[in-house]
């Protein structure tokens, strides 16, 4: 039985003040098979975990380094994370992969880091929309997914998002049904790549435009864990009714 997952991406959003939101999480956190993650900026990442009961709620990281450390000026390592309170890191965001040119490669090498630095790795995939008009969807994030997925992948220190580019921040979101067999897809990758068990064991989130309104439909789709959250995390009420549709 996977764990539900509920993942905020502040992205480049929240001050010190945003915090608060973490309190109103904690007080409403379900409890039961549900897991809250909140990904802040790196500046926020420290106070986040300090703030926040790490029994209820973790902290993660939007992206990290490959190299454990060095001459890299304006990154953050993996270890950086960790030692700052993290438990996961997003890897692989599609606005790291095209406003930063992350290569499959470079998500991989990542996501080694992250791993060997004892956070979970959520490696994002997922197609433009010219890809899906052209019928790629699948091809594209089979692609990805080859590619990006870690070595020694397993249910506990990896998990897979899968974000369209096309539905994030734009309100809209693919059918039930297209959500539904692009996760039946990744699980059936996952299961070739890593065996049934560890396999069947990745949770699965969907990102793009999700929201309380229409979060309970998205939950119901088979092989969907969870949910990346990006907009509609900012806000605790907003964030809380897509937990709710989790419990
Ligand atoms: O990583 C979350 C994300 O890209 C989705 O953003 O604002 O469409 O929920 P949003």
């Amino acid at each position: 039985m996977r764990r539900k997952l509920a993942a905020g991406n502040w992205k480049m959003n929240g001050d010190a003040a945003s915090l608060d939101m973490l309190d109103a999480l904690a007080e409403g956190h379900p409890g039961g098979l549900v897991d809250l993650l909140i990904c802040p900026p790196f500046t926020l990442l420290g106070a986040a975990a300090t703030r926040a009961d790490a029994s209820l709620i973790a902290i993660g990281g939007q992206d990290c380094h490959a190299a454990p450390s060095g001459a890299h000026t304006g990154d953050i390592s993996a270890a950086m994370l960790k030692d700052a309170g993290a438990r996961a890191v997003i890897l692989g965001h599609s606005e790291r992969r095209s406003d930063h040119g992350e290569t499959n490669d470079m998500v991989r090498a990542k996501a080694h880091a992250a791993i060997g630095a004892g956070l979970t790795a959520i490696i994002c995939v997922g197609e433009s929309l010219a890809e899906r008009e052209a019928g790629a969807t699948l091809e594209v994030i089979g692609a990805q997914l080859a590619a990006s997925l870690p070595d020694g992948a397993t249910g506990g220190n990896t998990v897979v998002a899968y974000e369209p580019c096309w539905a994030i921040g734009t309100g809209l979101t693919p059918s039930t049904g297209q959500i539904g067999e692009v996760h039946d897809f990744i699980r059936m990758q996952l299961e070739q790549r890593l065996g049934e068990e560890t396999g069947g064991a990745v949770r699965l989130l969907y990102g793009g435009s999700v929201k309380g309104a229409n979060a309970a439909e998205i939950f119901a789709v088979r092989n969907v864990d969870g949910a990346l959250v990006g907009g509609a995390s900012l806000k605790a009420e907003d964030f809380s009714a897509i937990v709710k549709a989790l419990e």
